[in-house]
């Protein structure tokens, strides 16, 4: 659909900006703290925020502490939180199993809020990168990281998520075949109510850098993701893969990173109609809450901003580290 417009003066665009009322009549899109899952560092120990360095704001907590941070977020109307370990080096192997061990960081963390604030959405990430002495999301033979006996770490790993009460779980590893895997178990399992947020369309980006930081695989990882997650200049191929995903069972597709692809967020939308989401990453995050504590931007803005194009590329919600802030100033 062209929208017609009769030829100026008829038409003035600028009668509908005059004031603020009528700029609020006639917006289109609305952010609220209702669009976030605010994804969230957990770490070992006992009333502990440590401070990441490359993304100012944003602390690893202690699982005692992610609880109250769950308490805040719902309290400011932010109905999902987002579970990321930081794991001590001493736990990280080759074969990975502290992935599925229920006595980890995010099960611990994830039955902790589950006590402290039932209603909440408790999202975990299926990857064995917090968990691999190669920093990798899969397994490592021989220098290549091979698909699929990962995708059977990753059920393992999956399964004890939902054991602990995981209402969404967010496979980010990028293997093939394995959404259709983990329904298949989930459902056998008796977790059929678990949804799955599928990474669908996740890019080898240098944009992840701080997250990288942030849960201690920098240090770890040996190369780079480029052989399981996308090449920046596809689209066709995200498209393909959403379609794949949404076929073997996910419930929610994501693009990633966020704002250097919102056409694939809008081509997406358009093309399924799926819930469909984005990640707005940490090197998204460093680089707007970076400029905006040096004043070379207005932070606030830049944030609001930022956020208010996801909705406008048609995503339905956004995984961002600056949920309560925006919730902060959105009202819940
Ligand atoms: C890995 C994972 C990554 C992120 C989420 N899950 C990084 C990577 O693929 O190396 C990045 C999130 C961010 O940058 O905020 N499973």
């Amino acid at each position: 659909m062209t929208p017609l417009s009769a030829p100026f003066p008829a038409t003035r665009f600028r009668r509908l900006r005059r004031s603020p009322a009528l700029r609020d009549l006639v917006r289109e899109n609305e952010l609220s703290p209702a669009d976030f899952i605010w994804p969230v560092f957990v770490r070992n120990g006992d009333g502990v925020e440590e401070p990441i360095a490359s993304m100012p704001g944003v602390m690893r907590r202690s699982v005692d502490k992610v609880v109250e941070a769950a308490e805040e977020a719902w309290n400011l109307g932010i109905p999902a939180i987002c579970l990321f370990p930081y794991t001590d080096p001493s736990l990280k192997t080759e074969c990975c199993s502290e992935a599925w061990n229920p006595e980890n960081l995010s099960n611990r963390a994830t039955r902790a809020i589950k006590d402290a604030v039932p209603d909440i959405t408790v999202m975990t990430d299926v990857a064995l990168d917090p968990y691999n002495i190669n920093g990798h999301d899969g397994f490592v033979e021989d220098g290549e990281i091979v698909n699929d006996r990962t995708v059977e770490a990753l059920i393992k790993q999956a399964l004890s998520q939902a054991d602990a009460g995981a209402d969404i779980i967010g496979p980010s590893d990028m293997m093939d075949g394995r959404i259709g895997a983990l329904r298949a178990a989930l459902e056998s399992a008796g977790h059929k109510n678990v949804a799955l947020l599928s990474y669908a369309a996740k890019y080898a980006s240098a944009f992840y850098g701080p997250f990288r930081d942030a849960v201690g695989a920098s240090g770890a990882l040996k190369g780079d993701k480029k052989t399981y997650q996308m090449d920046p200049a596809n689209t066709d191929e995200a498209m393909r893969m959403i379609a794949r995903d949404l076929t073997d069972g996910a419930d929610m597709v994501m693009v990633k990173p966020g704002m250097p692809y919102l056409d694939v967020c809008r081509r997406a939308k358009d093309m399924f109609g799926a819930p469909t989401f984005a990640y707005q990453v940490s090197g998204e995050y460093a680089m707007l809450a970076g400029a905006g504590e040096r004043g070379w931007v207005d932070g606030e803005k830049v944030m609001l901003e930022s956020l208010m194009a996801f909705k406008r590329a048609g995503c339905d919600g956004i995984l961002t580290y600056f949920a309560p802030a925006a919730a902060e100033i959105l009202g819940g």
